[in-house]
């Protein structure tokens, strides 16, 4: 029996240093100290030895177990360490080669624009409405004191879905939907921003372009609450030291109406190329709420007034980072919008 253990050992010990791979170790465990093993056999007949021989077997037989464990342990050790540096191997890192670069992306410069508008308007207590871009009639032209063969229509040249539903041409249109929704309530302060749609195409025209709308109306509101809205809008947008100025105008639904024009944002009034040597920016129309627009939507105009106003983004964008072909938004150029 001692032979057979020593034998059992030298042998067990012979396959381990020669095994080159993990699962092959696994196999020579099993193999020597499974539950079927050959040491667990040779374990077996002990049951047929002289009570003096058992205890020396049996220290025999522990110390064999021992050795050929341990020459497992140390086998499995060795094979993970020497399959770590294979990978390390494999995986070396040519630190000559140039770097991967990641395409970052970033919001496009309308959006960037309009995010400000908003953070400047919710600061100053506006909420944010919104309108569908396939419009109603309705909303779009009548509500706005626009009636069926108004002239001033002809001016908005539009996109017409079917009868009685066009694209918007203005942001307007989210004006009615509002008051509708909120009328008699006062006091009402929102704006309205996205994109709207006109038949026209040129370097400073595009089919679609994006406006924002502002309006307020409550008990008093008047002229003066209009520009005073508009300076502290432009001042943030544009630097403290903005002025601006109102030209009288026309818009159906405003009366009376306002062209305004903010001092040049880029030479501050002293005339320059952008500002066609007047010193002044045309930047958007405005006026007082017309009383048909408020009794259609279910005010009374008799107890409230309101200001309205709309303003291009495209062209706010153009002039605050002195772009000059609004097609270039929409190219998706990618050299074109990382550069804001
Ligand atoms: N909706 C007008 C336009 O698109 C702008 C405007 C809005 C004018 C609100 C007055 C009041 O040109």
């Amino acid at each position: 029996m001692r032979e057979k253990l020593e034998a059992l050992k030298r042998e067990a010990l012979d396959r381990i240093s020669a095994a080159g791979d993990l699962n092959l170790v696994n196999e020579i465990r099993v193999m020597y100290l499974g539950k079927k093993g050959e040491l667990t056999g040779i374990l077996r007949g002990m049951g047929s030895l002289s009570p003096e021989e058992r205890p020396v077997i049996g220290q025999l037989a522990n110390e064999v177990r021992e050795s050929i464990e341990n020459g497992l342990n140390s086998k499995t050790a060795a094979l993970k360490e020497a399959e770590k540096y294979e990978k390390l191997d494999r995986e070396t890192i040519d630190v000559t080669l140039p770097g991967r670069t990641f395409n970052v992306g970033r919001r496009h410069p309308l959006t960037q624009v309009m995010n400000e508008i908003k953070e400047i308007f919710l600061g100053l207590g506006f909420e944010i409405a919104d309108g569908p871009e396939v419009e109603l009639d309705y909303y779009n032209f009548e509500a706005l004191n626009f009636p069926a063969d108004h002239p001033a229509r002809d001016m908005q040249d539009s996109f017409y879905i079917g009868d009685g539903v066009l694209l918007r041409t203005h942001t307007s249109s989210v004006q009615p939907r509002v008051m509708e929704k909120k009328a008699p309530a006062i006091p009402v302060k929102a704006i309205g921003l996205g994109k709207v749609y006109r038949r026209d195409d040129d370097a400073t025209h595009s089919p679609m372009f994006h406006q924002v709308e502002g309006f307020m109306i409550d008990k008093k509101i008047s002229f003066s609450d209009l520009k005073g809205v508009l300076l502290i809008v432009f001042r943030q947008m544009f630097g403290e030291d903005r002025q601006i100025r109102l030209r009288p105008s026309f818009f159906p639904f405003t009366e009376p109406s306002a062209e305004v024009d903010v001092s040049c944002i880029i030479c501050n009034g002293e005339g320059c190329r952008t500002c066609s040597n007047t010193g002044w920016l045309e930047i958007l129309g405005a006026g007082m709420i017309h009383p048909n627009v408020l009794k259609m939507s279910g005010y009374d105009p008799e107890q409230v007034t309101g200001f309205a106003f709309g303003m291009g983004i495209e062209r706010v964008v153009m002039l605050k980072y002195g772009i000059d072909d609004l097609r270039l938004y929409f190219d998706n150029d990618k050299r074109f919008l990382a550069q804001f």
